[in-house]
């Protein structure tokens, strides 16, 4: 049995991860996604919201949805993974994820990174980019899967009630 962890902040999850994490479980017997806890000083979602959006969006089978802090190789030490998926897009993430790649076989050296590529329609996106475009009013609907569309809306509807001036 090949178990393999899946890391990244999912904040939120697009469809370009649920594209990796179907190519991951043609290869792998098991999958855990693993969602960092503070992967940025202030994450759109909360880390539970994240887990929850996630468990939502994906079919339960084979797939584990955690969170985990610390040192990554740690949490796939803990979990019995010796496999870490990475997606690569574009040349562009080459050198990052090489040098995250390089870094966590210096500190685990059994631990192996496999990269995946994304079906070349998602090869341009990312959460970041969701989260801006989502946050201007425009039309993220086929870029990620209803729940977080509408997770999306309902933090982007919420926030601009925030914002109004109260009378
Ligand atoms: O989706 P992201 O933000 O590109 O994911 C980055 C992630 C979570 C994979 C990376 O930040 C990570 O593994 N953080 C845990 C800390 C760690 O292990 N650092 C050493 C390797 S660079």
């Amino acid at each position: 049995m090949v178990h393999a962890i899946f890391p990244g902040s999912f904040d939120p999850l697009t469809n370009g991860h649920v594209d990796l994490l179907h190519r991951a479980l043609k290869l792998f017997d098991s999958v855990t996604v693993a969602v960092l806890v503070n992967a940025e000083k202030k994450p759109l979602f909360t880390c539970e919201a994240r887990l929850r959006l996630i468990r939502r969006c994906l079919p339960p089978d084979r797939i584990h949805v955690l969170s985990f802090d610390g040192l990554l190789v740690d949490f796939a030490r803990k979990r019995g993974a010796k496999v870490l998926i990475r997606g690569l897009r574009a040349v562009s993430d080459y050198e990052y994820e090489c040098q995250m790649a390089m870094m966590n076989r210096d500190l685990d050296p059994d631990i192996e990174t496999v990269f995946l590529m994304p079906k070349s329609c998602y090869s341009f996106l990312s959460s970041r980019m969701v989260k801006e475009v989502a946050g201007l009013g425009g039309d993220v609907s086929h870029l990620v899967p209803p729940a977080v569309l509408t997770a999306l809306k309902e933090k982007f509807d919420l926030d601009d009630r925030d914002d109004r001036p109260s009378l």
